[in-house]
């Protein structure tokens, strides 16, 4: 099997990126964020809170997430529900971030990435891909962009939707982010040794792509 890593902070798209360049060879596009999300969610309807780490852990042990391809696309199930179109919202994100520190929770989703690793080629992104999941991924690559690229980004996705904000508000929260996910105690992000390094700071989403395929090629 061919594996592919990506990492990196949010919103230096890697998603957007995993999700092309998985196109471009015919692999499947592995979104493990939205398995954490899936988790989160689980809770919410449980009606637990992110301190109740022994309830939280106990929801995710006894609930199911599994994923599926329709037209090339990832679609995320929980007890068999498609939950694709609950999850991208702040009540999850913030849920997510939370019960993604509990060490029994992303044990429950490594050992699943890990196994469709071995079953499939494929693009996997997150944080801890190239570090945990994956550390004999075939390449591992570290996305990343300046705090400032990525706050325009934000505002101009958030302004195109009607949203009213404040670009250096946004920058903030970017920062505080970073940091949260960076000094994590469990599995937090970084730039292992054998990674290259891709700054999209002033490269197109296609000019990104074409590099990470010259990668791939070499
Ligand atoms: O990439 P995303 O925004 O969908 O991720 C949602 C949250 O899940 C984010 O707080 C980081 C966490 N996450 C993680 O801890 N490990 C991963 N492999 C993917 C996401």
């Amino acid at each position: 099997m061919y594996n592919i890593a990506i990492d990196g902070p949010a919103g230096a798209g890697k998603s957007t990126i995993a999700k092309l360049v998985a196109k471009k060879l015919g692999f499947i596009y592995v979104d493990t964020g939205s398995m954490y999300r899936t988790l989160a969610l689980a809770c919410i309807r449980a009606g637990v809170s992110a301190e109740e780490k022994d309830k939280v852990v106990d929801v995710c042990n006894s609930v199911q997430v599994s994923l599926e391809y329709v037209d090339g696309n990832q679609v995320v199930r929980l007890n068999g529900e498609d939950v694709s179109g609950y999850i991208r919202n702040e009540e999850v994100g913030n849920m997510t971030s939370a019960i993604a520190v509990y060490e029994p929770v992303r044990e429950i989703l490594v050992k699943m990435q890990q196994k469709i690793a071995t079953e499939q080629d494929l693009v996997m992104d997150g944080r801890d891909i190239g570090s945990v999941v994956l550390p004999n991924a075939n390449l591992k690559i570290y996305l990343t962009a300046s705090v400032e690229t990525r706050a325009r980004r934000r505002y101009k996705e958030l302004v195109e939707k009607g949203v009213e904000c404040d670009i250096n508000e946004i920058a903030k929260d970017i920062e505080d982010r970073d940091y949260r996910d960076m000094h994590r105690e469990v599995s937090p992000l970084t730039q292992t040794e054998d990674a290259v390094l891709v700054d999209s700071s002033d490269m197109t989403i296609d000019e990104v792509v074409e590099k990470i395929i010259s990668y791939v090629n070499k």
